[in-house]
């Protein structure tokens, strides 16, 4: 099935001074990589990272899918975001922060050396922190947590950020497979001007035994919080007479930089390991190349610091390239849904970077806010993690971009450490809901699963990479097999398993791709990855639960909302329905944390399986939709369970 979208072209006064200018320097770009890989990324690599001794071979797949990039290679990733701007860039402003209730402060690269330096000094002198060693850091929105990332990439040490709105159960799993021996976290921070507290959490996750011997505690909202002695000690009394001067660690190029936990289809998260210099040179590639940010732009990307678009485009990419980062502690529609937009008048910024849930939440609370304020300094609107609607997407485009701005539908993963399929703002015409092409370097292809042949247009087939790529996983924390097992089990091309993202997707007829969703068992809220196992996992904790099974169901704001059909124990149905689903939601709510609770909870008589026992996941998925069941039923264990769950969710 072939579709017709309405296309976009690239402002032309934008693309004269974009990086990329057009789809011939596209397509050249894209032609030399296709030719001459490593030549390609090793001449990037020369030309981006701030080497301490240069690279002898730009890639190893020798022992694939364990790959190396730039073997022999050393550098600092903090020399390569903070010292190497000193010379040209001391005083222009690294990062903008705005807190909550709208206090604003600059922070300079000369600001930041010495902070990431003191920092640095601290986690070593204090706390014995060393090369290799995991810090996990849950940390509110507040220039800190992008000190404490650069100090641990200082020092070597790989950390691991947790999002704050995780649990402390959930933040415990981190911790313990991590083995961290540090956490860094605040007292609290401030969300709609009221404490929204974290120190407590750590706590609780810190209970019984642990790995962890020090948690160092920034005071930010000064509420009081408990303090075990021996254990917790004050940033803000520390880092007082902390040396503005540390060496920066000489790293290899492989040795790993952060680890960051996601879903994926088991109950556990997995912790996806990034390394040095390949990540680091493609979150400045394509910071350069997908946001076009130029020297005396102002950039804000409105992700949480906890997920992998915070780590790669507010600290790592913007950094790397010297570019000026604004940070957000609060909410962006408080107190209205004018933030966003007071922010992009206050602060002229140029790039703005967000989610599609946000986008339809803000569109919702206030389609004509964008009006009432200056935006004329926007040049690209970007989105990313989950499918955007074109109702959302004209929107953003007209309302906020004034039709002037590209927009760029940027898709990738954790696992990818930064963009793989995006538009370019100066080349690429864009077409509302669709990702485009693959970037400059990168050999995304959508292939058949049975044969690893391209598929045909308008089908829909597995979203793979078909060669490694800088910015790669490296691996799973703790887990080899899994690595292998996860990425690059499902898809063969030419006999050669190559990288699947889990996603499905299609060409149309100009070879653009359309991301269709998840193929596995995960599902994607409000542009978080959720595992549906995860949540199962959670609610078989509860006592009177006998089986459960989740899956996601379309949501008008969220993208996608839980749905959970859940058989109890007890014979004689439900005594209480709303206290049952208040019970449920508690559980969830200590596993894993609010972004978990479900939206709609069904206590059906019994779930829909095969004979071997299998659930029958895409029937429940049907259900939930509201649409009518078409596959064959007949071969189910109990295929009246089916027309019972009909009747109970859709009447
Ligand atoms: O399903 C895809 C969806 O988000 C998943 C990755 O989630 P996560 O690792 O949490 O990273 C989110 C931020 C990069 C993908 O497997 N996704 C991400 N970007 C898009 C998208 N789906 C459609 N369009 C996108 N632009």
């Amino acid at each position: 099935m072939s579709e017709v979208k309405q296309i976009f072209k690239p402002n032309r006064e934008f693309a004269a001074n974009a990086r990329i200018k057009n789809m011939c320097e596209y397509q050249a770009l894209q032609d030399w990589a296709i030719e001459d890989y490593e030549g390609f990324w090793g001449s990037y690599a020369k030309e981006k990272i701030t080497w301490a001794e240069p690279f002898t071979n730009v890639l190893d797949e020798s022992s694939a899918p364990f790959v190396k990039w730039f073997d022999g290679g050393k550098l600092n990733v903090s020399v390569q975001c903070v010292d190497r701007h000193l010379e040209t860039r001391k005083n222009k402003a690294a990062i903008i922060f705005e807190g909550d209730r709208g206090d604003v402060q600059a922070i300079t690269y000369l600001d930041l050396f010495k902070n990431v330096n003191r920092f640095a000094n601290l986690l070593k002198e204090d706390f014995g922190v060393t090369k290799g060693d995991r810090v996990v850091i849950y940390m509110p929105m507040i220039p800190e947590t992008a000190y404490a990332m650069l100090a641990c990439a200082r020092i070597g040490a790989i950390h691991s950020i947790v999002f704050g709105g995780f649990s402390a159960e959930a933040l415990r799993d981190r911790i313990e497979d991590a083995e961290a021996k540090v956490v860094i976290t605040a007292d609290g921070s401030f969300r709609k001007t009221k404490p929204y507290m974290l120190k407590p959490v750590v706590d609780v996750a810190l209970e019984g035994e642990t790995p962890v011997e020090k948690v160092l505690v920034v005071e930010r909202n000064n509420e009081d919080v408990a303090w075990k002695s021996g254990r917790d000690y004050s940033y803000n009394e520390l880092i007082k007479d902390k040396s503005s001067q540390c060496e920066a660690e000489i790293m290899d190029a492989e040795d790993p930089l952060f680890l960051l936990y996601t879903s994926g289809s088991t109950g556990k998260p997995k912790g996806v390991q990034h390394n040095s210099a390949g990540y680091i040179l493609w979150a400045q590639m394509t910071m350069e190349w997908v946001f076009d940010v130029k020297e005396n732009d102002t950039y804000w990307c409105t992700a949480d610091v906890g997920w992998i678009t915070g780590h790669t485009y507010i600290v790592y990419g913007p950094l790397a390239m010297g570019a000026t980062t604004v940070m957000f502690e609060g909410v962006i529609t408080f107190p209205d849904a004018g933030r966003p937009w007071a922010m992009v008048e206050n602060h002229r910024i140029n790039q703005f970077y967000t989610a599609p849930t946000a986008i339809r939440v803000l569109h919702k609370m206030g389609e004509d806010a964008p009006a009432k304020y200056d935006l004329s300094s926007l040049k690209v609107l970007g989105t990313v993690g989950e499918p955007i609607d074109p109702p959302a997407w004209k929107w953003y485009y007209e309302e906020v971009g004034n039709s002037n701005c590209a927009i760029v539908d940027t898709y990738w993963q954790t696992e990818t450490g930064g963009h793989v399929v995006s538009p370019l703002p100066g080349a690429t015409p864009i077409k509302p809901g669709c990702a485009t092409l693959p970037l400059p370097g990168i050999m995304a292809e959508i292939l058949d699963p049975a044969t690893g042949e391209v598929s045909e247009v308008g089908e829909t087939g597995y979203m793979c990479i078909t060669k490694p790529w800088p910015a790669q996983i490296r691996g799973v924390w703790g887990d080899e097999e899994r690595y292998v097992k996860s990425y690059f089990g499902d898809v063969k091309k030419d006999d050669k398993a190559v990288y699947f993202t889990g996603d499905g997707a299609r060409y149309d007829e100009d070879g653009y791709i359309t991301i269709t969703g998840r193929t596995d068992d995960v599902i994607n809220v409000s542009g978080h990855r959720m595992g549906t196992a995860e949540v199962e996992a959670a609610i078989k904790k509860h006592a009177n639960v006998a089986e459960v099974a989740v899956v996601g169901k379309p949501h008008e704001l969220k993208g996608e909302g839980i749905f959970a059909y859940i058989v109890l124990k007890s014979d004689d149905g439900v005594a209480d329905e709303v206290e049952e689903v208040k019970a449920i939601n508690g559980i969830i709510k200590k596993e894993i944390g609010n972004i978990a609770l479900c939206d709609d909870i069904v206590f059906a008589p019994g779930l829909p399986k095969t004979r071997s026992g299998k659930i029958m996941r895409r029937i429940l998925r049907t259900i939930a939709k509201g649409e009518k069941i078409t596959q064959d039923i007949s071969t189910l264990e109990d295929p009246t369970v089916v027309a019972k769950l009909e009747e109970m969710v859709n009447g």
